[in-house]
C-alpha cells in the first residue's frame, strides 16, 4: 500500500531511525540511488509491456520557498527523476480544480507528489485520493521534512538522538513547534516548547507526542517559561515568529507580536542557559535581532547551514524509502 509523509508521526521510531540512516548513506554516496530513474511499469500499460525512462515529480507550492524548492529539485535529479516545479497560481488546484481530481490526474503521470500549502485537511485529501505517495513540504500545521534534516543534523554533530534534550522557543502553535514535538519525541527525544500564552501547541498535537513518547522513551513539556525550556538543554531551535499565511494586517499588529514574544528571542543570555555545548537549529529563513540573535546565528554553536544542506539528503532518502515502499 502506498504511503505518504504527511505528518511527523506517519513514520515510527524505527522507519524513522531507517530514513535517516539512509539519508546519511545518501550524504556520501549522492548518485547511489535511483528510484526515478525508471520503473517496470508491466501490468499498467494496456500492452503489458514492461517500460523504463525517467520519472517525474510534481512540487507544488502555494507558499514561497527557497530551501524546499532547490533541495527538492536537487534531489529529484540526484534521484534520476525530472522535477516539475509548480509555482503558487499555476495550476488550477484550489481554485478551478478540487484536490482529489488533481490528484486523480497527477498520479497517472507523477511518481510523487510534494505539495506546500496551508491546510493540512489538503494534504490529506489529496493522499486519500492518489495511488502515488505525497509528501508534505510544510502546511499550516506541520513541517515533517525539515525535521528529518534537522534530526539528521542533530545526530551528526552529537552522535545520537534518542535521551537528547531539545528546547524550542518562540511560536510554540506553528508547524515548526508541532513538528519539533511529534519528531523529536519519535526519536526518543526529550522536547521542550516555550511560548506565551495564546501561541502554545494545541491539545491534540500535546496528546498525540505524549502517546508517542511513551513508545519512545521521549518526554514532552509546554511552558511558558522559557528558562525552563532551556535548562541544560543539549539542542536549542527556533523558527520565525510570524509564519506565512499569518502576517499581521498593520505596522502597529507586528509590533504588537515582537512585543508579544520578546522574551522567547535565543540570545547569548538564553544560550548560557542551555548546555555549554549545546547546538542552535533555525530551519530559516531568520530575522536576526528577533527570533534569534546575529550572534547565535552567526556563532560556532550554530548549525544552520549544515541544517538546511540535510534538507537535500533527509528528503533524498524519504522519496527513495517511499518509492521502495509502493
Ligand atoms: N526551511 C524552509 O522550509 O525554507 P523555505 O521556506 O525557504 O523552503
Ligand atoms: N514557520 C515558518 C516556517 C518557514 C520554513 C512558516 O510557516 O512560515
Amino acid at each position: 500500500m502506498t504511503r505518504h509523509f504527511l505528518i511527523d508521526t506517519d513514520l515510527s521510531q524505527a522507519e524513522q531511525t531507517e530514513v535517516l540512516d539512509l539519508a546519511a548513506e545518501l550524504k556520501q554516496a549522492p548518485y547511489s540511488r535511483s528510484p526515478y530513474a525508471g520503473i517496470d511499469t508491466s501490468g499498467i500499460n494496456a500492452d503489458g509491456a514492461a517500460t523504463t525512462g525517467r520519472q517525474t515529480v510534481a512540487v507544488i507550492f502555494d507558499k514561497t520557498s527557497t530551501r524546499t524548492r532547490v533541495s527538492f529539485a536537487t534531489g529529484i535529479a540526484d534521484l534520476g527523476g525530472v522535477p516539475l516545479i509548480i509555482g503558487a497560481g499555476e495550476s488550477q488546484l484550489g481554485h478551478k480544480e478540487s484536490i482529489t481530481d488533481t490528484a486523480k490526474v497527477l498520479e497517472r503521470m507523477v511518481s510523487t507528489i510534494v505539495w506546500r500549502t496551508y491546510a493540512q485537511a489538503g494534504l490529506e485529501e489529496m493522499a486519500a485520493a492518489s495511488k502515488v505517495p505525497v509528501i508534505n513540504a510544510l502546511s499550516d500545521d506541520y513541517h515533517p521534512c525539515q525535521l528529518l534534516a534537522d534530526l539528521l543534523t542533530i545526530r551528526e554533530h552529537k552522535g545520537t538522538l534518542a535521551g537528547l534534550t531539545l528546547a524550542y522557543l518562540g511560536d510554540a502553535a506553528n508547524n515548526m513547534a508541532n513538528s519539533y514535538l511529534l519528531a523529536g519525541v519519535t526519536a526518543g527525544m526529550h522536547v521542550r516548547v516555550a511560548g506565551p500564552e495564546g501561541h502554545l501547541p494545541q491539545q491534540s498535537v500535546i496528546d498525540l507526542a505524549i502517546a508517542r513518547a511513551a513508545e519512545t522513551g521521549g518526554s514532552v513539556l509546554v511552558t511558558t517559561d522559557p528558562a525552563a525550556a532551556l535548562a541544560d538543554a543539549d539542542v536549542v531551535a527556533t523558527d520565525t515568529w510570524i509564519s506565512m499565511g499569518q502576517e499581521p494586517d498593520s505596522a502597529s499588529a507586528k509590533d504588537a507580536t515582537y512585543e508579544l514574544f520578546s522574551s522567547y528571542g535565543v540570545d547569548a543570555a538564553a544560550m548560557a542557559q542551555a548546555a555549554p555545548d549545546a547546538v542552535v537549529l533555525h530551519c530559516l529563513p531568520a530575522y536576526r535581532g528577533y527570533e534569534i540573535a546575529a550572534e547565535v546565528i552567526d556563532g560556532p554553536q550554530s548549525v544552520v547551514w549544515d541544517e538546511a544542506e540535510n534538507r537535500l539528503h533527509a528528503q533524498k532518502a524519504l522519496m527513495v524509502w517511499l518509492m521502495d515502499r509502493r
